[in-house]
Order: structure tokens, then C-alpha cells, then sequence
């Protein structure tokens, strides 16, 4: 008689039958919904693909049968782990050094003006990485505030917070570690200077500048904590995913958490235009809290 060849063997695993299709319409409006609820994030109906695929990866990797009940999960348990797995896997994390050469020269002349202060010793300089992504622009702060100031900043303290929605980009901005992408617009001289050459093409970034900042998970649609306001923030490629609504919301927070003639960046290409705030316009997405009864040098556009 002919033996069975599975005898004694585990019985197979059933086979999970994997999505293999995008959402509908209807769905896409649902994790639309609720995206925007938590995060501020407007995915425009043109991306129904590419938020398929993602919430596909995550169907994958937590054995979920379908779209719904993946999303009654995400819905209901706005602490749990796979909420943030969620959120991490929806972000994009584009970024590189010395995005927008324009707002580094600015800062840099800011910064030299700063340098000439004698507060600036006094009370040391804050800076707000909004938005962090994988640390790229935290760390062009550090070296352009290294540039300016000198080995130990010349003495003056210096604080950067570097926040994202992403626990997974943040863990990645901690580490240090960047492509030679990151840096195809940093000049090599200064590559040769703030990075060491690791394995696998990476590059780390120097330790003694990294701890000048602190990265932290937060939502920009929250308020954020902090126990002295900012000299700076930089809030850049993040409200073009947001409506008007969250973006006066998240301008709002920074103009709250900032020093009045403190320093406001945003992305180049995202608009003020019809967005209330209360900052005064310098240059096309560069702004200042105003000083209370200072008078504005210029007219301030409404952008
Ligand atoms: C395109 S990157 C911009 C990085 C950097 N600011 C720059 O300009 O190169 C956008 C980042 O915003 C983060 N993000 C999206 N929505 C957010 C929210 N509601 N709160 C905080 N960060 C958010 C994403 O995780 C992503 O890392």
C-alpha cells in the first residue's frame, strides 16, 4: 500500500488569501477619513494607487483578511502598536542636506546676526525641526550653526528638536545614517567634514553635533510641550499634504511655542496664500513672529 506522504508531518498551513486588489472609492473615503482625523493628511484621489499598495504591505505583514476589517483595527485602538505601524507606513519621508540652498543662506545671515547679540549667549539658541523626516535638515542646522559659531557653538547652548509622526523614520534620524542621496547637495569638503564614511555606502554623521538634538514622535496636529519657546522652527515639505484647515492649525502651534522675532521657515513650494497666521513676511516662505508694537519695516504681502 502506498504511504501517505504526509504522515506524521505538521498538516499544511491553510493559505490566507492575500488582497490583491486596490480599494474601492468607497474604502479610499473611508481611510481618507480617517488619515485626515488623525494625522491632517489630505490623500488626493489621484493616490488611491499608492495608498492601495501601502495598506496592502501592512494587510501582509498583520495576516488581516481585507481592507475593512484592517481598518475597523486601525480605528479602534488609537494607542495600539499597529496604529503607528499605520501611520509609519502612510508618511513620505523625502528629504535630503541643504534642501533649498536659499533657506540655509538666510539662516545662515540670521544666524550671524544672532551671533552679534549678546542675548543670544545669555539665553542660548532653540530650534524646531518640524517635521524631521530622517534628521537630514536637524542636522544641516547643526552645521551651519557649527559653520557660524565654532567648535562648542563659541559657548552659546544650543537645543534642536527634531519631531515626526513616524517612530520608524525618527528611529532611523537617531541613528545617524545617511545615502550618498541625502547628500548630493552638501559640497564635499563639508561631507569630508561632518560625516564618516561607514559600510554599505552610508555615511554617519558626527556624534558630538548629534547630540545637540533630540528626537521626539509628535503629531503636528497636537500641541506640543516644550519648556522654553523656539528662536527658529522650520515646518517645510509637510503642509503640502495638508488642507487649510491644518495648516492654520500647525502655523498656529508654532507662532504659540515661538520667541516673538523668531524665525519661521516653511516648504518653497507651500503657499501661505489665504491661510490666516500671524507671522510677518520677509522673503517668499520665510517669516518672523512679530515683536509686540514693533512697527514693519515694509508691507507684508499676504502670503
Ligand atoms: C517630505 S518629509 C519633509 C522632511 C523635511 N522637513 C524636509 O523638508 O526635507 C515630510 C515629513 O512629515 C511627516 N509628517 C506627516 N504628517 C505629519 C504630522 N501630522 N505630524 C508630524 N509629522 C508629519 C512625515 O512623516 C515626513 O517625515
Amino acid at each position: 500500500m502506498a504511504r501517505n506522504a504526509y504522515a506524521g508531518a505538521p498538516p499544511p498551513k491553510p493559505i490566507r488569501r492575500v488582497m490583491d486588489r486596490d480599494l474601492t472609492k468607497e474604502e479610499f473615503a473611508r481611510y481618507h477619513d480617517l488619515i485626515y482625523k488623525i494625522a491632517g493628511i489630505h490623500y488626493p484621489s489621484e493616490k488611491l494607487e499608492l495608498l492601495s499598495n501601502r495598506i496592502r504591505r501592512r494587510l501582509r505583514a498583520t495576516n488581516e483578511a481585507s481592507f475593512d476589517s484592517y481598518l475597523r483595527r486601525i480605528a479602534q485602538g488609537s494607542e495600539s502598536k499597529e496604529r503607528q505601524e499605520f501611520l509609519n507606513s502612510i508618511t513620505t519621508n523625502e528629504t535630503y542636506f541643504f534642501r533649498c540652498q536659499r533657506h540655509w543662506d538666510h539662516f545662515r545671515a540670521w544666524l550671524e546676526e544672532k551671533k552679534k547679540d549678546p542675548d543670544t549667549r545669555r539665553n542660548g539658541l532653540r530650534l524646531w525641526s518640524a517635521a524631521a523626516s530622517n534628521g537630514a535638515e536637524a542636522c544641516t542646522m547643526l552645521i551651519v550653526l557649527h559653520q557660524v559659531f565654532g567648535d562648542g557653538f563659541g559657548g552659546v547652548s544650543v537645543d534642536i528638536v527634531g519631531t515626526d509622526l513616524s517612530t520608524a523614520i525618527l528611529d532611523e534620524a537617531r541613528a545617524a545614517r545617511f545615502r550618498p542621496y541625502a547628500l548630493a547637495q552638501t559640497p564635499p569638503q563639508v561631507v569630508d567634514k561632518y560625516f564618516t564614511k561607514a559600510d554599505k555606502d552610508e555615511y554617519v554623521f558626527d556624534r558630538r553635533l548629534l547630540q545637540h538634538v533630540r528626537f521626539q514622535q509628535h503629531n503636528l496636529m497636537d500641541k506640543l510641550t516644550v519648556p522654553q519657546p523656539f528662536d527658529a522652527v522650520f515646518v517645510r515639505n509637510v503642509m503640502i499634504y495638508f488642507d487649510q484647515e491644518s495648516r492654520e492649525r500647525v502655523l498656529q502651534h508654532a507662532f504659540d511655542l515661538m520667541r516673538p522675532g523668531g524665525l519661521l521657515i516653511v516648504g518653497e513650494s507651500e503657499s501661505l496664500l489665504s491661510v490666516k497666521h500671524g507671522f510677518e513676511y520677509v522673503k517668499p516662505s520665510i517669516f518672523v513672529k512679530p515683536i509686540a508694537g514693533a512697527v514693519a519695516k515694509k508691507p507684508t504681502p499676504a502670503r
